[in-house]
């Protein structure tokens, strides 16, 4: 099993007798939520598992301590090797020995039924309770900061540990952006697209002006992230809609994929980006063995992505329609907020909150507020994100104009 790190206090005699004590912990996700065990007494967290008794594998010694303190129930099949750590100090019993503690690391899924937990008298003592947790962030803080205040080793090893799985979590979920929309349509020529454009707009600055006085780029905004988060909301908008009559998803897809490869073009030599991309998109196609006609239907939905007044054409292709209000839901909502805050910085390096509250005010908010979706589907993103942004603004206006003073005095 690979060390994920050491705790090595080196103060003990290095040829002395060494007392082992391994214990195994389970790493378990659920549906994006992560288990762990809440520890009452000192306001910290732990994975649940505990120690190894004679006789057990690790393995075996993980799945009982999970059922005795969670009351979950591991699937076998699904343990995997997360890492160990290894703790070696003089022992507290003999002065002249060394005191090892080998700690395992799997990560594994649990059924969806739950059995009678019985914890331990010291686990009662110190009101350890299972919790599923949304983000591991709270409790790497939490148990941090309980290791600054009462020193205990496990609490350390559990920060760490908790560190690192989180960034393996995070770096998987955030991979996953790209697979899961290759992996929808099953296509191996999809990861083929999205590797062709992602190289023919990063090998262009593609980001202009783009009205907001800034070099885009200078804020780490591309092209190709937009294109991905574009992706998620034409998935997301396509698995909202019931009646699916004139949509195709795959058609959809490669569309969003190539909708604003133009800007190779436009950042160049200027010019529509979106008409720009219909040849991109059409030659592309063609080479990789789509119809004529095909080819012709998809580039294009690249081609009229951006005239946003046939929007309301209610007789206007649905493709195209999902298309449009995916490309006009990114960049709205906290997002929007973020990246604002991020022009504004970009903007003036020095600028304060209240440069941030004057940009949101009267730019981002009411741009929010200027609704250009047209389908059910789209408008519920849309007011689930302008509910977001209204309760935003409200509590920002609040800690910055305190009791509504002169705004001139946040200056
Ligand atoms: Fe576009
Ligand atoms: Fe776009």
């Amino acid at each position: 099993m690979r060390e994920l790190f050491r705790m090595d206090r080196q103060n003990y005699n290095p040829d002395g007798k060494v007392y082992t004590r391994p214990s195994s912990r389970a790493i378990i996700v659920k549906d994006g939520k992560v288990l762990l065990n809440y520890i009452a007494k000192h306001e910290c967290y732990e994975f649940p598992g505990g120690g190894i008794e004679a006789g057990e594998t690790p393995e075996q010694a993980m799945i009982r301590e999970v059922a005795e303190e969670t009351g979950h129930v591991v699937i076998p099949e699904t343990i995997r090797e997360f890492g160990i750590v290894i703790r070696r100090q003089q022992d507290s019993m003999d002065p002249d020995g060394i005191f090892e503690q080998r700690n395992y690391y799997y990560t594994c899924e649990v059924t969806d039924e739950i059995v009678p937990r019985k914890p331990d008298e010291h686990e009662v003592k110190e009101g350890a309770e299972p919790v599923w947790v949304e983000t591991l962030a709270i409790p790497i803080h939490r148990t941090k900061k309980a290791f600054r205040r009462d020193g205990e080793a496990f609490m350390e090893r559990e920060s760490r540990v908790m560190e690192i799985a989180d960034a393996e979590l995070r770096r998987r979920s955030y991979e996953k952006t790209e697979e899961n929309a290759i992996a929808a349509l099953g296509d191996a020529d999809y990861k083929g697209m999205l590797q062709f454009v992602k190289d023919t707009l990063l090998e262009v600055q593609t980001e202009g002006e783009g009205g907001v006085g800034v070099h885009k780029a200078e804020f780490g905004y591309t092209r190709f992230e937009h294109t991905k988060r574009v992706l998620g909301w034409a998935k997301r908008l396509y698995d909202a809609t019931a009646d699916k009559n004139g949509l195709c998803y795959e058609d959809l897809m490669i569309a969003t994929v190539f909708h604003d490869v133009g800007r190779a073009v436009s950042a160049r030599q200027g010019g529509d980006h979106a008409k720009a991309g219909v040849p991109i998109t059409r030659d592309y196609l063609l080479k990789h063995g789509f119809s004529a006609e095909r080819a012709d239907y998809i580039a294009g939905l690249v081609g009229a992505h951006s005239d946003k007044w046939r929007m309301r054409d209610p007789n206007i292709d649905r493709n195209l329609l999902m298309l449009m209000e995916a490309d006009l839901l990114d960049d709205m909502g906290v997002l929007g907020l973020v990246m604002d805050a991020m022009i504004v910085r970009a903007r003036k390096p020095e600028a304060t909150f209240y440069d941030c509250y004057n940009h949101f005010e009267f730019y981002t908010h009411p741009q929010q507020h200027d609704c250009p979706v047209v389908t059910p589907e789209a408008l519920a993103f849309w007011n689930e994100k302008t509910e977001a942004v209204d309760r935003f603004m409200d509590l920002y206006r609040r800690d910055i104009l305190i009791g509504g003073e002169n705004y001139e005095g946040y200056r």
